[in-house]
């Protein structure tokens, strides 16, 4: 079967579902608290598609983040170390990231290739390997064929000021839609509530933590990577994504400055040009250009007041606790 549609959960199971699980807002989306994780209204119904029914194969590639961390980036530098072959900055516009955003080239599990409603009627096992795909669920809901296969899992995660403050900006374009004007005590209320893990997904340091934890237990399954890093050592951290992909740069291509154009490629800014990231719209409910912002290390410094700061600092502590500093 191309995804067991048949088997899946009908609109009205769902909603059903729904009306037994406890709920709260998320900007101007309901949530639903599903097993432990709060799952946006329009992701829950691909959340148990995706966990009853995806097989992966030895070769996939899964990228795995929390929302704002940097997904969009990471899908365009591995889909480019990828599918590197012939790339040159002489033939850059006729990349496909020029008719593609970065969403549409590696798909989403749960908002895209197991969410009926987008209609994506993939054949999962007719697409070439390695086989790219992109999830935002914490490492303990993963599906068990992803645990137990040899599939590789890239996670990025970007430090909490920062996602934050991309959440915001990210998710108040739909209030404006809405006519709601954000205010100082609406961005205490979301820090709250990003703080304490009344947010998409698990509580960010739990996420962040399962992922890194077993990175360093199990370096052939799990790479972890930082934005942070990235942006500073970009060479050194395509290098490294490269070899664990499975697609190591050869001396030719480093000596061919085949890296720089990658990174070239990838950057904010010439994904910014691209004609579908200003116009184009991945899925109904969200523009292209809403995905690529400032992408700078630091913004959080013009927004967060010292009580926010405090706040998030809290929240880390559980990450020092074991190990882990930005
Ligand atoms: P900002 O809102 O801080 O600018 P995601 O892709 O997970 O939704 O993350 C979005 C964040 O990544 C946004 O951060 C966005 O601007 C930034 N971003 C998008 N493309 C990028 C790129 N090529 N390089 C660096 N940052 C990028």
């Amino acid at each position: 079967p191309k995804n067991s549609k048949a088997q899946d959960n009908t609109e009205g199971e769902i909603k059903e579902l729904q009306k037994s699980l406890p709920n709260e807002t998320w900007f101007v989306w309901p949530m639903y608290l599903y097993q432990g994780l709060w799952c946006l209204k329009y992701t829950l119904e691909g959340v148990i598609a995706f966990r009853t029914h995806f097989q992966a194969h030895d070769s996939d590639i899964i990228l795995a983040s929390l929302p704002k961390t940097g997904t969009a980036w990471l899908k365009s530098v591995l889909y480019t170390i990828v599918n590197r072959k012939g790339l040159s900055s002489n033939n850059f516009s006729q990349h496909p990231f020029n008719s593609k955003n970065p969403h549409e080239l590696v798909l989403n599990f749960e908002m895209q290739v197991y969410n009926n409603k987008l209609e994506n009627h993939l054949n999962l096992t007719e697409i070439p390997s390695p086989r790219l795909f992109a999830s935002h669920m914490p490492y303990s809901s993963l599906p068990h064929s992803i645990k137990t296969s040899k599939c590789r899992i890239v996670y990025v995660c970007r430090n909490p000021f920062d996602t934050f403050v991309s959440i915001w900006h990210f998710y108040l374009r739909f209030e404006a839609s809405e006519g709601i004007k954000p205010d100082m005590e609406m961005m205490e209320k979301y820090v709250d509530k990003f703080c304490t893990g009344v947010s998409p997904w698990e509580p960010y340091e739990d996420h962040v933590l399962r992922y890194w934890k077993e990175s360093k237990q199990n370096p052939q399954k799990a790479l972890f990577l930082e934005y942070e890093g990235l942006k500073k050592e970009p060479k050194e951290h395509l290098k490294r994504l490269a070899e664990f992909v499975g697609c190591p740069f050869s001396e030719e291509e480093e000596k061919g400055n085949v890296i720089d154009e990658i990174i070239e490629l990838c950057s904010i800014k010439s994904l910014k040009e691209m004609e579908v990231n200003k116009s184009g719209k991945v899925v109904p409910r969200f523009e292209n250009k809403a995905f690529f912002r400032k992408g700078e290390v630091g913004d959080w410094t013009n927004y967060l007041t010292p009580t926010m700061v405090e706040q998030f600092d809290q929240m880390l502590e559980k990450l020092k606790m074991a190990g882990f500093c930005f």
